[in-house]
Formats: structure tokens, sequence, C-alpha cells
């Protein structure tokens, strides 16, 4: 693939159901429903100290879903050529990050959790961690 296939402008922000009542909310989150690509892998952030940031690199080929789950953060993108930041703070919104972004999270909020579903297992070999390399694909 590509990997400036995309631009910050093909990430956008998905609404996920509600389902609400007196005792709560639940949001669902299927494979080619509501997520745009088959999940194979979920992780989360959580206990990130006050003044962190989480991510400085990019993926080669993997798509994320990213869901503040509980709390806020901030999602910077960046394509090598075009930049945006997204709040996040609403467990039924998630953010499409398509392959190639440059991302970086930070202004965790105390007690956060940052949902991740990945399109791909973990592989470290899908990781771009160096900027000027970003930069030269
Ligand atoms: P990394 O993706 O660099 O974290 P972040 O972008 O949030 O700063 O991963 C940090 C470490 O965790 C790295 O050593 C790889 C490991 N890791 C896994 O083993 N499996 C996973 O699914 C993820 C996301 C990370």
């Amino acid at each position: 693939m590509e990997l400036n296939k995309f631009t910050v402008f093909d990430c956008s922000i998905i609404h996920f159901p509600k389902i609400q009542n007196r005792a709560g909310n639940i949001t669902p989150i299927q494979n080619n429903i509501e997520a745009p690509f088959e999940i194979k892998r979920v992780y989360y952030l959580y206990d990130v100290p006050g003044g962190e940031s989480r991510g400085a690199h990019a993926h080669k080929e993997l798509e994320q879903l990213i869901i503040a789950a509980s709390g806020s953060f901030d999602v910077t993108i960046d394509d090598g050529k075009n930049k945006k930041t997204i709040s996040l703070n609403r467990p039924n919104f998630g953010l499409h990050l398509k392959p190639g972004m440059w991302r970086e999270l930070s202004n965790f909020s105390s007690g956060s959790i940052c949902l991740v579903l990945a399109s791909l297992l973990y592989d470290e070999a899908d990781y771009i961690r160096d900027y000027d390399d970003f930069l030269k694909r």
C-alpha cells in the first residue's frame, strides 16, 4: 500500500449508537457495521500520568478507531502535509484513523481511558517510529 495514500481529511469522527435507559448507557460496535473495518485487536490506555503524551508514531497498514471510553484527551494527526487536533471526550464518538497518520495523544484527563479498536494484530514492523523516516516515506 502507498503510505501517503490518505490525508488527515480521510480521518473522520464516527458517531456510534447510544442505547440509553435510566440505569445508564450502552454503545455497541460491531465488525463492518458500526466499525468501518474488521476488528482484530482491542487495547486500551489507562493510568496515563498527568502531562504525559503517547503515540508519536505512524502505522503503515493499520486502521484504528480511537475512543475516549472515559474522560478526555486530544489526538493530533499529521499526514506529512496537514495536521489537525481532535478532542475526544464522549464514549459514543470514535476517531477513525486511516493508515499513514503520524499521531500523538496528549492532555489526558485524570482517570481517562483510551480505547483502541484495531484492524490488525500487533506487529512492530507496521510502525514508523522516526518522524524523518515518516516524512521520507
Ligand atoms: P506503543 O504502540 O508504542 O504505545 P503508545 O503509542 O501508546 O505510546 O506501544 C507501547 C509498547 O507496548 C510497545 O513496546 C509495544 C507494546 N504493545 C504490544 O505489545 N501490543 C499492543 O497491542 C500494543 C498497542 C503495544
